[in-house]
C-alpha cells in the first residue's frame, strides 16, 4: 500500500511538462483491435489505466512492446475476440471500448461490465442504442455484455439522447470498419474524440466531422498500421494550472494545446489569476486575492466536469460564496466530505456545491475517493502549512503520470511512502 505525504504551504514555481492525454490514449489503444497490423503510439502517459488497457489486450493475444519512453508498439493481428479478463475490465471504465472494437472486427462482442470511478449511476444505454442501430443484438447476462449480429456492423444514422463521450467513441470504433455509412448526431465534441478520429483516419478510416456534433463514418474494408502521437492531457494541464494558482505560485505548463484549455483559462482569469497563453505553453501567475465565481460543468467546449473538484479547492480560497453546478455526471460530490476534513465549508444542494470561501484550510489525513477528487485533495494539501496524508492514491495514479515527481520538480515538499496494509500486518503477526 502507498500513501502520499505533503508538507504544504510552499508556492509552486518552475516548469512542468504535460503528458499525453489518458482519455485519448485509452480509446486509441483499444482501437488497435481493429487493425491487423503494427501501430506505434507515441506520447502514451504512464498511468495505471493505460497499463491495465495494454495488459487486457496482451492477455487477449496482442503483441505489445514498449519501444521507447512513452512509446508502445501494438500488434493485434492474432488477438482473439471475447477473451478479455472479467476481473481486469471491471477495474476501469474505458474497457467498454472493447465492445465497439470487437463488434467492428468480429461482428460480435463479449466483454465484462465496465467499472471506473464511483459517480453514482453511469448508464450505457446510449452505447447499446448505437450498437443496436448498427445491427447488433445486445444482451447483458452474468456480468457480461454480449453483442451478436447476423451480418456484422451495418452503417446507420444514430441520434444520441444525451451527449456522451463514451458512446460517441464506441460507435466511431464499431462503424469504422464494415459496410455502409454511419452518421452520429448530437455527438460529443471533446478533443480526444478528434484525436481518435485522426488516429483511425491515419490507419485508413474515413471519418469526417469529429469535433462537431455530427460525425460521418464511411466504413472501410480494413485498417492498416501507423505511427501516431497522442495529444497533451488538458485535464492534467488544468490541474497544474489550478495547483499553481492555489499555492500562490508561478508555473509554466509546457506541452499543451491552449485552445483546449480555454474554458479553464477564462475561469481562472475571472477569479483573478494571471494566465498567459503561448504557442504550446501556458504561464500561470498568482496576482492576489481570488474572486468568487459561478461555474457549471458541461460537455466540451464547456467547463470540464473532470476539473470540478480541483476548481472547488481554489474557490475555498476565494472571497465570498461560489457555486459549482455539475451538468455532466450524476454524483461527483464525494470529494466534499474529504475536503471538509481539511476545514472547507461546502454544502451540496442537489447538483450544486455551495462553497463559502475564505475559511482557512488545514492539513489532515484524507482519502482519495476517485481520480479527480484525489488530486483535488492533493492540491489542498499543497496549499496549507502542515502535514497532509492521502491514502488510496492508486486512484490518483490511474490518471496522473508521475504526479509526485512533477510536483517535486515545482518545489513541493511531497513524497510517496509505502506502508503495510492491514491484511499483511495480520499475516505477519
Ligand atoms: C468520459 C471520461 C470521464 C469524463 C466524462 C465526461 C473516459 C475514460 N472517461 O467518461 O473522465 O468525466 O467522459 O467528460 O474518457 N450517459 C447516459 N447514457 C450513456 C452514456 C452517458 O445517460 O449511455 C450520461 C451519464 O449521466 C454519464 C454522463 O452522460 O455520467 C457522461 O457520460 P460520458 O460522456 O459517456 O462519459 P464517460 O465516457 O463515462
Amino acid at each position: 500500500m502507498e500513501k502520499i505525504l505533503i508538507n504544504g504551504g510552499t508556492p509552486l514555481r518552475g516548469t512542468v511538462e504535460i503528458s499525453g492525454m489518458k482519455n485519448a490514449a485509452l480509446p486509441i489503444i483499444f482501437a488497435c483491435v481493429l487493425v491487423k497490423d503494427k501501430c506505434i503510439i507515441e506520447n502514451v502517459p504512464n498511468v495505471i489505466d493505460v497499463t491495465l488497457s495494454l495488459d487486457i489486450l496482451r492477455c487477449m493475444g496482442a503483441d505489445i512492446k514498449t519501444i521507447a519512453k512513452n512509446t508502445v508498439e501494438i500488434d493485434c493481428t492474432n488477438l482473439k475476440g471475447g477473451t478479455s479478463s472479467y476481473d481486469m475490465v471491471r477495474q476501469m471504465r474505458a474497457s467498454y471500448y472493447l465492445l465497439g472494437t470487437e463488434f467492428g472486427r468480429f461482428g460480435k462482442a463479449h466483454v465484462g461490465y465496465p467499472g471506473g470511478c464511483d459517480f453514482g449511476v453511469r448508464p450505457i444505454d446510449q452505447h447499446i442504442k448505437g450498437f443496436e442501430a448498427l445491427g447488433g443484438n445486445v444482451v447483458t447476462e452474468g456480468g457480461y455484455i454480449e453483442i451478436d449480429s447476423e451480418n456484422g456492423v451495418i452503417g446507420n444514422n444514430i441520434f444520441f439522447d444525451v451527449v456522451s463521450v463514451g458512446a460517441t467513441i464506441n460507435i466511431m470504433l464499431a462503424a469504422s470498419v464494415g459496410e455502409g455509412t454511419t452518421i452520429i448526431d448530437n455527438a460529443a465534441r471533446e478533443p480526444h474524440i478528434v484525436d481518435l478520429a485522426n488516429f483511425l483516419n491515419t490507419c485508413g478510416a474515413n471519418i469526417k466531422g469529429a469535433g462537431t456534433d455530427m460525425i460521418k463514418i464511411k466504413g472501410v474494408k480494413e485498417l492498416h498500421g501507423c505511427t501516431y502521437a497522442i495529444i497533451p492531457d488538458m485535464i492534467e494541464a488544468g490541474t497544474y494550472m489550478i495547483a499553481a494558482a492555489a499555492t500562490k505560485g508561478h508555473v509554466r505548463v509546457n506541452n499543451v494545446i491552449p485552445k483546449h484549455l480555454e474554458s479553464i483559462t477564462a475561469k481562472l482569469e475571472e477569479i483573478g489569476v494571471g494566465v498567459e497563453e503561448l504557442d504550446d505553453a501556458i504561464i500561470v501567475d498568482y496576482r492576489g486575492e481570488f474572486n468568487r465565481t459561478t461555474i457549471k460543468t458541461l460537455p466540451y467546449p464547456g467547463f470540464p466536469t473532470d476539473m470540478h473538484p480541483q476548481m472547488s479547492v481554489l474557490l475555498c480560497l476565494a472571497n465570498g460564496v461560489s457555486y459549482v453546478s455539475e451538468g455532466v455526471i450524476e454524483n461527483r460530490f464525494r470529494y466534499v466530505e474529504e475536503l471538509r476534513r481539511m476545514g472547507a465549508s461546502i454544502k451540496v444542494d442537489g447538483k450544486t456545491a455551495i462553497i463559502e470561501g475564505g475559511n482557512a484550510l488545514s492539513a489532515a489525513p484524507v482519502k482519495a475517493v476517485d481520480l479527480r477528487a484525489g488530486v483535488a485533495l492533493l492540491i489542498a494539501g499543497l496549499c496549507v502549512a502542515g502535514k497532509t496524508e492521502i491514502t488510496d492514491i492508486h486512484l490518483i495514479e490511474r490518471g496522473y503520470d508521475d504526479i509526485v515527481g512533477k510536483m517535486r520538480g515545482l518545489g513541493a515538499d511531497i513524497k510517496k511512502i509505502y506502508f503495510p496494509d492491514n491484511a499483511s500486518v495480520q499475516k505477519a503477526t
